[in-house]
């Protein structure tokens, strides 16, 4: 396994944005020995039925950025989203910074390319992004060093990204009574995932793990925030020793069961464009809807 440049001496400050509409949690990590920082997961608010889009959740991540008087140097995807769209290039036109994904998004990108039967216009190769991080890279916020975990199963391209003492979990992980994302999109993989979760396990124990989504389950609080010890103690899907083979039959046979997420249509579209919504062929921003299904079979 690779080795990572864990260092739990560096302690970012952090900030989560909760948007309710998507039960996604965006951050703002803020080194505390400069202005610098960096945001993980940002969130578009999409009214696909009316056609429309709006900016009330970034415009928050803006404003408090900007009254802190913070430098961004990195806007980052832990991976294409199925259930909301990304902010990053309404927040990038803003306030700067680079646009980071997994290099796994080529993959992600000649699956659903052809989903959508994307014209050679749509170019397969991450160019959309500042960045393409791989297995282990490394990157700086001001004085912070983090770097990029590949962690597939959920998705081919998804990464977990470890900021000092904090990880970025995105669906890798839920909250401990939440458990697991699902696999069944196309490329995912419940082995895989399995695989990936124990290499975010293997970090410290008191590494602070920050989760991509809550959805408060058997009506508790929602909460955003555990610790890697916690997971491996408590996690209702691989916590406690549970085997790769009982991780396996749970998930596939869970999958089985869940409907595709409401804005998955909009949000692969837009996503695997690193947030920008596409054109027709005279350049009116416009999404497809293939009437083929999308589940992983
Ligand atoms: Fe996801």
């Amino acid at each position: 396994m690779h080795s990572y440049p864990v260092d739990m001496t560096q302690k970012p400050l952090i900030k989560g944005f909760f948007d309710e509409g998507t039960n996604t949690i965006s951050y703002v990590v803020k080194d505390p020995a400069t202005s610098a920082c960096a945001v993980y997961d940002t969130v578009m608010d999409i009214d696909y039925a009316a056609g429309e889009i709006t900016y009330d959740h970034a415009d928050a991540i803006i404003t408090y950025i900007r009254e802190k008087n913070l430098n961004l140097e990195w806007i980052i995807e832990t991976h294409v989203h199925a259930d909301h769209l990304s902010a990053a290039p309404y927040i990038q036109q803003q306030l700067g910074g680079k646009m980071g994904i997994g290099d796994k998004i080529t993959v992600i990108q000649d699956t659903f390319g052809k989903i959508f039967n994307e014209g050679t216009e749509f170019e397969r190769d991450g160019s959309q992004f500042d960045a393409l991080f791989a297995d282990g890279d490394t990157y700086t916020i001001g004085d912070l060093n983090a770097f990029a975990i590949a962690t597939p199963g959920h998705t081919p391209a998804c990464m977990v990204h470890v900021v000092g003492d904090a990880a970025f979990v995105g669906d890798t992980l839920f909250m401990p009574d939440g458990g697991s994302a699902r696999c069944d999109f196309p490329g995912g993989s419940a082995a895989e995932l399995y695989d990936s979760i124990q290499t975010v396990l293997s970090l410290p124990d008191e590494m602070r793990l920050f989760m991509c989504h809550d959805y408060g389950p058997n009506g508790r609080d929602i909460a955003w925030e555990t610790t890697v010890g916690e997971e491996r103690k408590n996690n209702i899907h691989v916590g406690s020793g549970k085997t790769k083979a009982d991780f396996v039959k749970m998930r596939t046979e869970r999958d089985a069961t869940l409907s595709m997420p409401k804005l998955i249509i909009p949000s692969l579209q837009v996503n695997m464009r690193a947030g920008n919504v596409p054109a027709d062929k005279d350049g009116n921003p416009m999404l497809k809807v293939p009437i083929k299904g999308l589940k992983n079979t």
